[in-house]
């Protein structure tokens, strides 16, 4: 079972301890919020964007059943005009990874995206690679939209970007109660 809580001040230093190379850094937040290696300054001005009556972010760690943070995700580009948003910086503690968290981090997200702040769209970007993270977001409902081919260049590396979404009414689906069985 996995909730979410607000992100604050005291998860810096376990997300910094994460954060260990600057592949992983953008492999985690893309190349243009943070820059390796990640510090509490850097964090201070993020949370900042989580502030005020419309944050243009909302920022969350996931916790176990047992309290333990295992995670951090993030409700990020959030636009009350336009009731979009991007799933971003999604995050599986080391420890964790494999043992099935990261969807029902994602559906938590979701929830909150569209049972709470009523958006009508989500989408999220990933690069190519990361095979366990897409898996992920297909299992909670995303759905492939395209690809940003050879959009990002880390050290000697060039990566290409997924684009995927999910729409109010597909999450809606999803969430749907099974009509009961007929008799
Ligand atoms: C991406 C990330 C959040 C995924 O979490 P995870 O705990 O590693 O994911 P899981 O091991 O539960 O794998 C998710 C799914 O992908 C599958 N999977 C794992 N490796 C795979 C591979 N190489 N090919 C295909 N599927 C794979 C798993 O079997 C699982 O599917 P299942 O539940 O149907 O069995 C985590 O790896 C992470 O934090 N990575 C570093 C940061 C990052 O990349 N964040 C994403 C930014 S967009």
């Amino acid at each position: 079972m996995i909730s979410l809580r607000p992100f604050t001040r005291l998860d810096f230093p376990r997300l910094i301890g994460w954060i260990a190379s600057r592949e992983l850094m953008v492999q985690w937040a893309g190349p243009t919020e943070f820059t390796f290696p990640l510090t509490e300054t850097q964090l201070e001005k993020y949370l900042a964007g989580g502030a005020g009556e419309r944050p243009v972010r909302r920022v969350y760690a996931p916790i176990t059943g047992q309290g333990d943070v295992c995670g951090h995700i993030e409700i990020g580009a959030i636009s009350y005009e336009n009731n979009s948003a991007s799933l971003c910086r999604v995050f599986v503690a080391p420890e964790y990874r494999g043992t099935g968290i990261c969807t029902p981090m994602v559906r938590q997200a979701l929830a909150i995206g569209f049972d709470e702040l009523g958006l009508r769209r989500i989408d999220l970007r990933v690069y190519a690679f990361n095979a366990p993270g897409i898996r992920c977001y297909e299992k909670a409902g995303f759905v492939k939209e395209g690809l940003l081919r050879r959009s990002q260049k880390v050290g000697e590396q060039i990566w290409d970007t997924v684009v995927m979404g999910i729409l109010r009414e597909e999450w809606g689906e999803l969430n749907t109660p099974q009509a009961p069985a007929a008799r």
